[in-house]
């Protein structure tokens, strides 16, 4: 089927998915069709706050919702896991890609414009494997140590694919995690960090960066 071409809008790539969604449904059979978003009135209806243009695709699970806060023009793809735990706050224009996921029953915070990398996970918490005591959710609480904490991504920071970040991390603004590392301990604003062990291997133009996120925002 030949495409029309597409008028993008500074900043706008949600005109291709749209476009997108629309061909697909043309020729392709229903189990093919690419992904639909959930209702805005569904999302400002549950979530503990849904911001302006917010975009969450069906498939993705964020539960419970009243704990967690999306701002405006964020995007949530198919796939995505999100246990809010003690508090998840996902900041503006953040996307979190297919597959990726928090859990861990703590806190999350993820500045504006930062990106979550397919299937990168954020943990907030953690079995005590020091505590003498078994493990799991099947254990009774009172027979178990679970130490919640807290995950901050700094605003512009990119968590690229399948990295891990572990509980008690706070990942500095404009800050990148390479595909694959782990990341157990802070990292500073505006460096590149890869390799496991992490290790720094690049820094980033912070000021091009913001002087091009105030024109979008
Ligand atoms: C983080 C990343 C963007 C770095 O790119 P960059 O700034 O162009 O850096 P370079 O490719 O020049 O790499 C710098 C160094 O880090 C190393 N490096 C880069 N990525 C690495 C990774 N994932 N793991 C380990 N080392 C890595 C390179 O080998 C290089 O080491 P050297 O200087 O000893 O040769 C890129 O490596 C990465 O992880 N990309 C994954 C993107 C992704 O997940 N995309 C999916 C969603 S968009």
């Amino acid at each position: 089927m030949r495409r029309e071409p597409i008028q993008l809008k500074t900043g706008d790539t949600e005109s291709v998915i749209h476009e997108r969604t629309r061909c697909s449904r043309l020729d392709s059979p229903p189990e093919f069709a690419a992904g639909e978003l959930l209702s805005e009135d569904t999302l400002r209806r549950n979530l503990k706050y849904a911001g302006k243009g917010l975009k969450v695709f069906k498939g993705s699970r964020l539960f419970p919702p009243e704990v967690i806060s999306v701002g405006e023009s964020t995007r949530i793809d198919e796939g995505v896991f999100i246990y809010g735990g003690a508090g998840v706050d996902i900041g503006c224009n953040v996307h979190i890609a297919a597959g990726a996921a928090i859990i861990g029953g703590g806190e999350c915070r993820i500045g504006d414009f930062a990106g979550i990398s397919a299937r990168a996970l954020i943990i907030t918490g953690l079995e005590d494997i020091n505590s003498g005591k078994p493990t799991n959710p099947t254990v009774p609480p009172e027979c178990r140590v679970v130490k919640r904490g807290k995950v901050s991504v700094g605003a512009h920071a990119v968590v690229f694919a399948g990295a891990i970040v572990l509980p008690n991390v706070e990942i500095g603004e404009g800050a990148v995690v390479a595909a694959g590392a782990i990341v157990h301990h802070d990292l500073k604003p505006w460096r590149v960090y890869a390799g496991n062990p992490l290790v720094q291997v690049g820094a980033r133009r912070e000021g091009d960066i913001k002087k091009i996120a105030a024109m979008i925002r």
